[in-house]
């Protein structure tokens, strides 16, 4: 049974995975993805260094193989991502000249999400902007823009594309007490009231073993500082079935959390293998942890 068809018979949009050419083009994960899921999420083919690595020449093939295979069996797509300190090409990262970043910056947004214009249901606008206590990360764009960074991000990003839900993208958001958390929801609860076209945040969910019980707080916490939300990028090093079960609640609780993306389809292609984080095993069978969730759904 299909934990995507399960979660739309629950009113959300989808349960995703993230996937790129060299995992569809590999063993049984285009048959998985297409019989469990329902949306999908470039792991890399979208990223900066990705698509224009060097300056004014961009590269869309990963980026174009994926967005096809969405369309020809019809995926939705996670948009990930466009303005991150991280997978950044070292041309972007030097730049100390307001002007040049801002032009470089909407250039690159403008180029992106107007090649994949109609077609993808949110971006990841900003990723990883946050410290662990809340502040801002130290990165080109905050260095040289400072907060106006995001503004010019995000309106940049609606007059883009303006059908996509934009979002802001963050790890370690997984307790509702943590600094971190309080600082994205006051954050995102200021910029939207200063009119910053932010439609959604995003919780990567990157967890281990006993913090899928904190999940529905945090949830609660994020999903309460924007109109809609996500789990955006979900495994569990060493899960106990309560972490599952307690992720999965997490956005089945909020009314605005519109669904859950996984960050791989087996444990061993994740990206962090150890601790069998993942919803499949090597022969691409479904683990007990798919069960799980699929369950947590349906009880829900
Ligand atoms: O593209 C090069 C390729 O040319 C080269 O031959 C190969 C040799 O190692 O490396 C390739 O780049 C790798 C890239 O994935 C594409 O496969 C990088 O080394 C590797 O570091 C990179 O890792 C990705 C990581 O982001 C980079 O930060 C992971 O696959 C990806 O799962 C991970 O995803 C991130 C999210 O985007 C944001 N949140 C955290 C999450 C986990 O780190």
């Amino acid at each position: 049974e299909s934990i995507h068809a399960a979660i739309v018979a629950k009113g959300k949009q989808y349960f995703g995975t993230c996937a790129d050419q060299g995992r569809l083009s590999q063993g049984q994960n285009a048959a998985v993805i297409k019989s469990a899921f329902g949306q999908v999420t470039g792991e890399n083919s979208m990223k900066w260094e990705s698509v224009q690595r060097t300056q004014g020449q961009f590269t869309f093939s990963q980026a174009d193989y994926l967005a096809n295979f969405a369309a020809e069996n019809n995926l939705l797509i996670r948009g990930h991502t466009t303005v991150w300190h991280s997978q950044l090409p070292s041309w972007v990262s030097q730049i100390r000249d307001r002007q040049t970043l801002t032009n470089v910056m909407t250039t690159h947004i403008n180029t992106v999400m107007g090649r994949y214009k109609g077609k993808i249901l949110h971006w990841d606008v900003i990723n990883e902007m946050l410290e662990e206590n809340g502040g801002f990360r130290s990165s080109v764009f905050y260095n040289v823009l400072g907060e106006d960074f995001v503004r010019i991000a995000f309106e940049t990003a609606r007059a883009a594309d303006p059908d996509a839900k934009l979002y802001i993208n963050d790890y370690n958001l997984d307790q509702a007490s943590y600094a971190k958390t309080q600082g994205m929801v006051r954050n995102v609860k200021k910029w939207i009231a200063a009119g910053i076209p932010i439609d959604g945040i995003g919780s990567q969910g990157h967890l281990t073993s006993g913090q899928g019980s904190n999940a529905p707080a945090a949830m609660a916490a994020l999903c309460g500082a924007a109109p809609e939300c996500a789990l955006t990028e979900v495994d569990i090093q060493n899960a106990q079935a309560s972490d599952w079960q307690g992720i999965v609640r997490a956005c089945m609780q909020q009314k605005n959390c519109v669904g859950i993306t996984v960050w791989g389809v087996r444990d061993q292609d994740s990206w962090r293998p150890q601790g069998n984080p993942l919803l499949f095993d090597s022969n691409y069978r479904p683990k007990n942890h798919y069960t799980t969730v699929l369950q947590a759904i349906n009880s829900s």
